[in-house]
């Protein structure tokens, strides 16, 4: 028996990257996967690729967010786990921040959290419970220059996640977050050019992380598939990092 037959899951924001990953992990271990992304092209191709299913969505817009959990439930017959991993990344120092990239910035990563998980709720409790997998960051935890936007967004997905699993404990349902690094994906390019380009953001990486290296983001996805199984049945409202030794 695979870790995760029988459930039923959607995956945010996993046309590429991390979410990409933790769908193909998902579905290696027996899952249904549905991806949920708003790049439609490479959302398509890749569920193609990995053979999940795959509904267009903006996350930061409740309409959209609305009839993607309805389609996704449709189409799998009910919903056992969310990963909300869709996110947006704009560097910059904060004197230099508009308002325009604050709102973008919470509108993609805090309120498509709150708008999938408000509409995951009704189904994960038929279902007799589920969970919920929020990427939050490293910078969540431990900010840095250029990042003060990103790092107050993903501050509030960690909090969100705690809120979330204290209020649904009773009905079967838990929520986590998961807190990465530095991960190998094109998600980073704007941070790398505040940095001063990919040499500099190496040094950094080399100084910075206990490891020495970024990760892949195929060393990310088994956290998500423990957390989404049944062997992480007694965890709940945690904040796990996976950034090689930097929090500590
Ligand atoms: N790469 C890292 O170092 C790192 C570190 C910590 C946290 N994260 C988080 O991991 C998550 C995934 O990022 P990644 O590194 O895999 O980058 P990525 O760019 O490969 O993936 C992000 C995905 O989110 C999608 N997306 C963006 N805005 C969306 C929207 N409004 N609606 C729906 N989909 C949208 C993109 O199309 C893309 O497929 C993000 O939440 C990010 O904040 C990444």
């Amino acid at each position: 028996m695979a870790r995760l037959d029988s459930k039923r899951i959607i995956v945010t924001g996993a046309a590429s990257g991390i979410g990409k990953a933790v769908a193909q992990a998902c579905l290696a271990e027996g899952a249904q996967v549905v991806i949920a992304d708003f790049n439609a092209a490479l959302g398509q191709q890749t569920a193609t690729a990995i053979g999940a299913g795959f509904i267009a969505c903006d996350v930061s817009d409740e309409q959209s967010v609305v009839a993607m959990v309805g389609e996704a439930v449709a189409k799998m017959g009910g919903l056992d786990g969310l990963v909300n991993n869709a996110g947006l990344q704009k560097a910059g120092p904060i004197a230099q921040t508009t308002v325009a990239d604050w709102d973008d910035l919470m509108g993609v990563n805090v309120r498509g959290v709150f708008l999938a998980t408000r509409e995951a709720i009704p189904h994960l409790k038929a279902a007799g419970g589920g969970s919920i997998v929020n990427t939050a960051s490293l910078a969540a935890k431990r900010g840095g220059p250029g990042i003060g936007a990103y790092a107050a967004s993903k501050g509030a997905v960690m909090a969100f996640t705690t809120a979330t699993a204290l209020e649904l404990a009773k009905d079967g349902i838990r929520a986590n977050s998961i807190c990465p690094g530095f991960i190998d994906t094109p998600f980073n390019n704007p941070a790398i050019g505040f940095m001063g380009g990919r040499e500099a953001q190496a040094e950094l990486v080399k100084t910075m992380v206990p490891l020495g290296r970024q990760a892949t983001p195929e060393e990310v996805a088994p956290m998500y598939v423990y957390l989404l199984s049944d062997e992480s049945g007694y965890v709940t409202a945690q904040a796990l990092s996976i950034d090689g030794g930097v929090y500590n």
